[in-house]
């Protein structure tokens, strides 16, 4: 039985944060898909759509993907931000059996806060020039990418909680 946890989300919505704090209670392992990829291409994520493009990244990103649903049992993964969102990604995530897809949903202002000082270590929103421009960015794409997020099996609101409440409330809607 996979019995897996996949959290899922916006970059900043705390799919990380989360994970981590998840499997220390749960004493289930932990895989952040991002990191996994870097760890195979030997490249940070940013180099890697530096240096091959985005459309490279989509592409080794989703083949990271099955490979780590179909390695990893009784973990907890976090994606990326993208991953759902291309090809037949979130199909992929959805058959999943015995596993739990969950959209961590963060509100665009707080997004906007969380992500306003990080931009350099994310290759999508450095392009924005002031708090603005980041603003309006990710209305657009959320908006975009919500119709794949919510197809998750459970949605938590993250807005104003913290991390250890936003896992109480996984472990209450998963029993893990
Ligand atoms: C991306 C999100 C990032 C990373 C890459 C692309 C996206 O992951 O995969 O920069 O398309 O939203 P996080 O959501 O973990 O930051």
């Amino acid at each position: 039985m996979k019995k897996n946890i996949i959290l899922i989300g916006y970059m900043g919505s705390g799919k990380s944060a989360v994970g981590r704090q998840l499997a220390e209670e749960t004493s289930m392992s932990y895989l952040d898909l991002d990191n996994y990829i870097e760890d195979k291409e030997q490249k940070s994520i940013a180099n890697i759509f530096k240096e091959k493009g985005e459309i490279y990244f989509r592409k080794v990103e989703t083949n990271y993907l099955k490979r780590c649903l179909e390695e990893y049992t009784n973990s907890i993964i976090s994606l990326g931000g993208g991953t759902p969102c291309f090809g037949d990604n979130m199909q992929l995530i959805l058959n999943q059996q015995n596993s739990n897809s969950i959209y961590l949903s963060t509100s665009v202002s707080e997004l906007v806060k969380r992500l306003i000082n990080e931009k350099a270590k994310r290759p999508l929103i450095s392009h924005t020039k002031n708090k603005e421009e980041l603003s309006e960015f990710i209305g657009k794409h959320l908006f975009e990418r919500s119709a794949y997020y919510s197809k998750s099996k459970y949605s938590i609101n993250t807005n104003n909680k913290s991390i250890i409440n936003i896992v109480k409330e996984i472990r209450g809607l998963t029993n893990v």
